[in-house]
């Protein structure tokens, strides 16, 4: 590859590339991605084997820190975000202030742009002490923000955080616990939640992950940063695709007309419908992802003894769809998004939890590309050109 900016400026061109199919934003030592051959490494690992023999936080810690944790360093981390769990109370009390009807993702986007305003010590950049404490904070109180949003959504009281449990047991405690009673954690239920957070870590320059490198280039701090890319995250394009997806089975359980009409009608792209989580911009052959979550809904289905009709139709949707010259001319296949909804779903999640459970899995990676890019001496203000196309110059009229 060509540093194209040094290229197009000695050319005098500028570069149409709407969507940035084929620009490079920037170098990353963080992912690399192969999508003709369906190859995803975090930092040279593979997926396959990350997915397997990891956990959360040491893959957190491998996207942030480049290596490896040592066995010292991983507890001393998972005991530093244990202590950081906690919510300021006003902020705790913010969620009173939101209608209960609101989107988690919404709830979430705002209250972790309220954390800039707990901690305006960490509004200098340049600072590696302040940027570690928010890399912390943010991996700490994501995840109650987000459990609280749900418990918001549902009229609960919000619990304090178990910090005698680990990251994912006491997630799930703060979403499905209650004052009432004990609550047990689910080992099963606990380990597959921890491998899709863990298959979501990070996935090099989407548009949420671009979105907080951009923010981020204008050296605003990393909460903003990361509030903007869980907005990116949230549309149906992106990780909204899960709870789409699950709507999208839903809608063709109901209205009873079948897989192979539906097929139909987004082929004629009627009314601009998609086969939601099918196709991804850089996957051309299968998203490594799809393969693993698609083996985890068969196990934690079997394992909660639930059988789930919406998991048939999306087995049956895949293998029309895969057996069509459509999808297959075009290279869609089933990404990430296509069989999450039904674990979730299975585990107890409502839909709209759906794209939060995804920001949580991706923080990592937000962490890791901000950090990268703010150690970056090459990092320039992300500033894209235009073409533009409106009229000449123009008498202002005689009114
Ligand atoms: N269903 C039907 N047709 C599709 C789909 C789909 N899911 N995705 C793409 N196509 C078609 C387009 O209509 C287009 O057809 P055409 O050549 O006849 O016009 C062709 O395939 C190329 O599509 P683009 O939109 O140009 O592909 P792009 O790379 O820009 O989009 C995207 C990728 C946004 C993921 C797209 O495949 C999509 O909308 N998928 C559904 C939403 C989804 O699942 N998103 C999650 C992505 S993964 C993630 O973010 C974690």
């Amino acid at each position: 590859s060509i540093d194209i900016s040094t290229f197009m400026k000695q050319t005098g061109y500028t570069a149409l590339d709407q969507g940035f199919v084929n620009t490079a934003s920037t170098r990353s030592e963080i992912t690399y991605i192969d999508g003709d051959r369906g190859i995803l490494r975090y930092r040279g690992y593979a997926i396959e084997d990350v997915a397997a023999k990891s956990t959360y936080l040491e893959v957190a810690w491998l996207l942030i820190y480049g290596e490896l944790p040592s066995a010292s360093q991983l507890a001393e981390f998972d005991e530093n975000i244990r202590r950081h769990t906690l919510l300021h109370e006003d902020l705790r009390r913010f969620f009173d202030a939101l209608p209960h009807s609101a989107h988690p993702m919404s709830v979430l986007s705002s209250a972790v742009s309220a954390l800039s305003t707990y901690y305006e010590d960490s509004h200098d950049v340049r600072d590696p002490e302040q940027v570690e404490l928010s890399t912390i904070r943010l991996l700490a109180k994501l995840p109650v923000i987000a459990a609280y949003a749900h418990k918001k959504s549902l009229g609960q009281a919000l619990l304090y955080p178990d910090n005698s449990l680990s990251f994912v047991d006491n997630f799930l405690k703060l979403n499905f616990g209650n004052m009432a009673e004990e609550y047990e954690v689910n080992p099963v239920l606990s380990k597959a939640l921890e491998r899709l957070l863990i298959l979501h870590e990070d996935h090099e320059q989407n548009a949420s992950t671009s979105t907080v490198r951009l923010v981020g280039s204008t050296e605003a701090n990393i909460f903003v940063s990361i509030s903007a890319g869980i907005n990116a995250l949230y549309g149906p394009l992106h990780g909204g695709a899960n709870e789409a997806v699950l709507k999208m089975l839903s809608e063709i359980q109901q209205s009873g007309e079948g897989v192979q009409k539906f097929v139909e009608r987004v082929k004629r792209k009627e009314d601009g419908v998609r086969l939601m989580g099918f196709g991804h911009r850089v996957y051309k052959s299968f998203d490594p992802r799809a393969r693993l979550v698609k083996e985890s809904a068969d196990e934690v289905l079997a394992d909660l003894g639930v059988s789930d009709p919406l998991l048939d139709l999306a087995r049956e949707l895949e293998e029309v769809a895969l057996a069509d010259d459509y999808f297959v001319e075009r290279k869609l296949y089933p990404n990430v998004d296509f069989y999450t909804g039904v674990i979730y779903k299975a585990m107890g999640f409502p839909p709209r939890m759906f794209t939060v459970l995804f920001a949580i899995g991706r923080l990592p990676g937000w962490i890791a590309n901000w950090r990268e890019m703010n150690q970056d001496p090459n990092t320039k203000i992300g500033r894209p050109q235009q073409l533009y196309t409106g009229p000449e110059t123009r008498a202002w009229p005689q009114r």
